[in-house]
């Protein structure tokens, strides 16, 4: 089985770290697993129950919902902003939490990792991300735990995928995910 694993990264800039996590990881998936940065967030309207109606969702949430639901499983990505996860990651979760009860986590599991500036790499926003995404329907892998602290510098002029550390770690994450997808997929 190749197991299609959905990555949201929670910051929109161009020269993102977590999106350069996020491109590392696609990079580093082993036989059977591809990581797909979903590339719309920017997109996606704040959410509203006024505008969450069937047969007429925003084409952005739309289509962030249709790809949650081709995937087996979530990688997340997290920066810090002001103690905890930005809003556009929130905006995502909350549109994929919905219809209540169905909504594309779908019980699937999910990680969640990041990296920030501060000395703690961002542990607020992703331990804050994984309570969200759990009450969301995801299952949260809880013990994936990946908080890359002072990405300004340690990213400055290397890309995650050529720093060794880094792409050991990111590389076990992936690893950890596609088994558990793997096992999900079976059970
Ligand atoms: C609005 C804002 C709030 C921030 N708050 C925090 C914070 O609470 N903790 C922290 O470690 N870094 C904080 N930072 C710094 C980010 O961790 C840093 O900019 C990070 O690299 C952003 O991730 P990115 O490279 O994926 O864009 C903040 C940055 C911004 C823009």
């Amino acid at each position: 089985m190749s197991v299609r694993i959905l990555a949201l990264v929670g910051s929109l800039r161009a020269g993102s770290h977590n999106r350069q996590l996020a491109e590392a990881a696609a990079k580093l998936a082993p036989e059977g697993a591809e990581v797909v940065l979903f590339e719309g967030l920017a997109d996606v309207p704040f959410y509203n129950e006024d505008i969450d109606v069937e047969g007429s969702v925003p084409a952005p949430a739309a289509a962030l919902r249709e790809a949650a639901q081709a995937a087996d499983a979530f990688l997340l990505f997290s920066p810090e902003y002001n103690g905890t996860m930005p809003a556009v990651l929130k905006n995502a979760i909350d549109w994929l939490s919905r219809p209540y009860g169905a909504g594309a986590f779908g019980g699937k599991p999910v990680a969640v990792i990041g990296t920030a500036f501060g000395q703690y790499g961002g542990v607020w926003a992703q331990d804050d991300t994984r309570k969200s995404v759990g009450i969301a329907g995801g299952k949260v892998i809880e013990d994936i735990k990946l908080s890359i602290p002072g990405s300004l510098t340690r990213f400055a002029e290397t890309h995650p995928v050529d720093d060794a550390e880094v792409a050991a770690q990111l590389t076990e994450v992936v690893a950890r995910l596609h088994g558990t997808a793997t096992e999900a997929a079976a059970a």
